[in-house]
Parts: C-alpha cells; sequence; structure tokens
C-alpha cells in the first residue's frame, strides 16, 4: 500500500528550501519509490511549493516534475485537508507567523531552524503545536552528517573512556560581496532580519552537544562584528548590524567542556569547515563533515616541548581513519524520512519544536552572556 502524503512546501526557492529540502530530500525519496516501511509499504511525499516569486517555483516544479506545482496562496493552501504537512524554509523572521497559522489549520509541522528569532517565540510555538497535539519536528541536520554519525559510533563504542573536551572550529571567509559576491545571502548579517552566527548557528551546537557529549548546563560567549559593512545581492553596501563570529565556551553535563569558535571572517586551515576534536582518557578523535580521525592512547607520541630543534613528529599524519562501513545518505534526507514515518506510522521523532526552542534558548543567552560579559547557567527548558 502506498501512503501519499501531501506537504505544503514554503521557502523552498531559498538556498536550503531548493538544494537539501526540495531537490536532495523530497525530489530523491519520490525519485527512489518512497519511504518503505517495515510491511512493505511505502510513503510517498506528494509537495505543493508555496511562494511569492511565481516564475521560479513555476520553473522548480516543471524542472522536479511536482505535478501539483506551486501556489503563492499560503492560507488557500492550508486549507486543504489533503495537505497534512506544513513544512517551513522561509527565512528565520517569517517562521513563526506561518507555523502559527499552520498549527491553527491541524497541519503537522516540520521546519528548519532557529524556529523563531527569541526563546519565547520558540516555546509558544512548541506549546501550541502541543495543545493542537500535531506532530512536530525541526531540522537538526549535522546529527545526520557522515563524520557526526562516526563520532556518535566511537562514543557509543566506549572508545574515548572518560571525555574530557570538545574543541569545535567552524567557519570560512564569506566574502564582502565587492570583488567577489557573498557566498550567503545579505540577511545573515543584519540582526533586523534574523541574521548573526549566535542565532545561527548556536542553535546547531545547541542539539550536536546535547546529543553527542551532554545536555549544555552554562555558557560564556563573546559575539562580534568583524566585517562591519559588506555588499548586498543588488550591489548596495549595507551595515552589518549583526555578528558575524562568536568565540564560545560550554559546561556540559558530566564536566565536559566545549569551546566553539565560529566565525564567517576565518581562512580555513583544517580539514574541514567544521572539525570536532574530542579528547577522552582513552582516546582522541577529530570529525569533519564526512570524515573522523582517532588517535588511542597506545598510539599517542610522547612530544617533549624544544624550539631549538626541528619538530620531529608530523602530527597530523598519526591519527587513523574511521573506515565508513555503511552508506551514507544526505543529512536532511534521513531527518526527512524519519519524519514521514513518524507522521504515518508514529516512529519515534524525538526532535521536536521544544528541542528547537533549546537552540534558541542557547543564542539568547549566549548573546545575553556577551553583551554581559559573564557566564550564564542555561536552565532546563519545559512546556
Ligand atoms: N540547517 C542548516 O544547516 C541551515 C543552513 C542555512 C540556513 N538555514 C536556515 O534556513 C532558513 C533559510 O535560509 P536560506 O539560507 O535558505 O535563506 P534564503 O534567503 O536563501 O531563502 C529564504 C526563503 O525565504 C523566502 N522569503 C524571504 N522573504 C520572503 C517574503 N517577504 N515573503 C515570502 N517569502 C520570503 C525566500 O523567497 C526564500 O525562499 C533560515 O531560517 C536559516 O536559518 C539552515
Amino acid at each position: 500500500m502506498q501512503h501519499n502524503i501531501g506537504i505544503i512546501m514554503n521557502g523552498v526557492t531559498g538556498r536550503m528550501g531548493t538544494n537539501q529540502h526540495l531537490i536532495r530530500s523530497i525530489v530523491a525519496i519520490r525519485e527512489q519509490g518512497g519511504v518503505q516501511l517495515p510491511n512493505g509499504d511505502t510513503i510517498m511525499p506528494d509537495p505543493i511549493l508555496v511562494g511569492r516569486n511565481e516564475e521560479k517555483l513555476k520553473a522548480l516544479a516543471e524542472k522536479y516534475a511536482i505535478n501539483r506545482c506551486w501556489s503563492t496562496d499560503l492560507d488557500a493552501c492550508l486549507a486543504n485537508k489533503e495537505d497534512t504537512i506544513y513544512f517551513d524554509a522561509q527565512t528565520t523572521v517569517r517562521r513563526a507567523d506561518s507555523i502559527k497559522k499552520a498549527i491553527a489549520a491541524g497541519k503537522h509541522i516540520y521546519c528548519e531552524k532557529p524556529t523563531a528569532t527569541s526563546l519565547e517565540g520558540s516555546l509558544e510555538l512548541a506549546k501550541l503545536a502541543k495543545e493542537a497535539g500535531v506532530k512536530n519536528g525541526v531540522v537538526q541536520d549535522k546529527l545526520f552528517l557522515p563524520g557526526l554519525l562516526k563520532l556518535k559510533r566511537l562514543i557509543d563504542s566506549g572508545f574515548f573512556g572518560k571525555i574530557l573536551s570538545v574543541r569545535m572550529e567552524f567557519g570560512y571567509w564569506v566574502f564582502e560581496g565587492d570583488w567577489q559576491e557573498a557566498q550567503r545571502p545579505s540577511w545573515n548579517y543584519r540582526k533586523e532580519d534574523g541574521g548573526g552566527m549566535v542565532v545561527d548557528m548556536f542553535a546547531h551546537w545547541r542539539y550536536v552537544l546535547d546529543n553527542l557529549f551532554g545536555n549544555v548546563t552554562a555558557v560564556s560567549a563573546y559575539a562580534t562584528t568583524h566585517i562591519p559593512k559588506r555588499i548586498d545581492e543588488e550591489g548596495k553596501e549595507y551595515e552589518c548590524t549583526a555578528d558575524d563570529a562568536a568565540y564560545a565556551t560550554f559546561e556540559l553535563e558530566g564536566g565536559i567542556i566545549a569551546q566553539v569558535n565560529s566565525s564567517w571572517a576565518v581562512r580555513v586551515n583544517r580539514d574541514d569547515l567544521l572539525t570536532i576534536q574530542v579528547d577522552g582518557t582513552e582516546g582522541s578523535a577529530v570529525a569533519g563533515l564526512r570524515d573522523c580521525k582517532t588517535q588511542h592512547r597506545a598510539n599517542t607520541p610522547k612530544p617533549v616541548w624544544n624550539p631549538d630543534i626541528e619538530n620531529p613528529f608530523h602530527f597530523t599524519e598519526q591519527w587513523v581513519e574511521v573506515p565508513d562501513n555503511q552508506e551514507f545518505e544526505n543529512a536532511f534526507k534521513i531527518q526527512w524520512e524519519q519524519f514521514l514515518k513518524h507522521v504515518v506510522v508514529d516512529e519515534v521523532f524525538p526532535w521536536d519544536l521544544l528541542e528547537g526552542a533549546k537552540g534558541t534558548q542557547l543564542s539568547d543567552l549566549g548573546l545575553k552572556s556577551s553583551e554581559e560579559r559573564r557566564w550564564i547557567e542555561v536552565p532546563e527548558l519545559t512546556i
């Protein structure tokens, strides 16, 4: 039996909406014949693309054989009882209002992070969804990246012994837009439009840290704007009102300390755009987006500090790659498949709007910590 499931996809003409959610998730799932269920049934997503630009929506629908095409009228789409899921990948400031309408229309909700621009806004969405009894989920894609799945495998095997610390380096140079086009939308650098490194990336760091190492219990952050002016998509100069870098330390349950540098004004001299080093009593590992390498206690070299001689160690060559041992699918597609199974056959899906709100909580507290130049406790979040 095939379960057709109507999905209203909003914000699908954007960078994330088009590439990750439409092409690499929903279109890929349709092309593979749907999501297989253990009893032999399949779930077939049947999207309708919603947005404001008819031309772009039409082009996408035609290119990717979306039979029900597109609409510029969200309210009309929400009124259609056949569509049971509302998905949102609009710019962050637009998300909460649309989700509230979708909850009121009885739709299940799946959306990008951050879910709203403040903790209050994110919590309100979680509460409304709970009260309405609709299923809900938030994108937490980094958990499904091959590098992080390998790291999780190491943690589950007990490889690290007692985990002591985590060091995360995230970022790359985002061009200012003058002599080379910027590779991220300009709203990301304007606070009033929902931009900012802390708002954007602490939402990710929260679920990465919580899920892999232990719940975040305190934060100390320094957020800053290194590049004060950039050039937008129309070639106009604008003031960067949001932070473009954050240097943070997090305390986790169990006494693990995590240091996380996030910057769009850094040139990459590491194996990947995100690297996560974990040091434990029995071994260490460094994960990137796809790869992960380890150094066991027994293979640890014994350097002696002596700047007067040539360094005899090639430190980066002393690590061993963790093998794939499996096929890795696109991270967004994995989570979409799980959400569809959650909606249709009630499979467990722990990454809900409350989990999303925890991301916004950490962003809010991170910015507060930076403004007040002090450590801040992260209280448990409930609704
Ligand atoms: N999970 C991740 O790794 C990840 C990465 C990047 C961005 N994001 C999140 O995804 C969301 C979208 O980011 P993006 O980089 O794709 O942005 P984008 O600017 O490329 O796309 C934004 C989308 O919102 C729509 N939109 C903007 N203003 C609108 C308006 N006035 N009316 C109707 N529609 C409007 C645009 O048409 C577009 O479809 C953001 O919330 C961002 O935080 C998540």
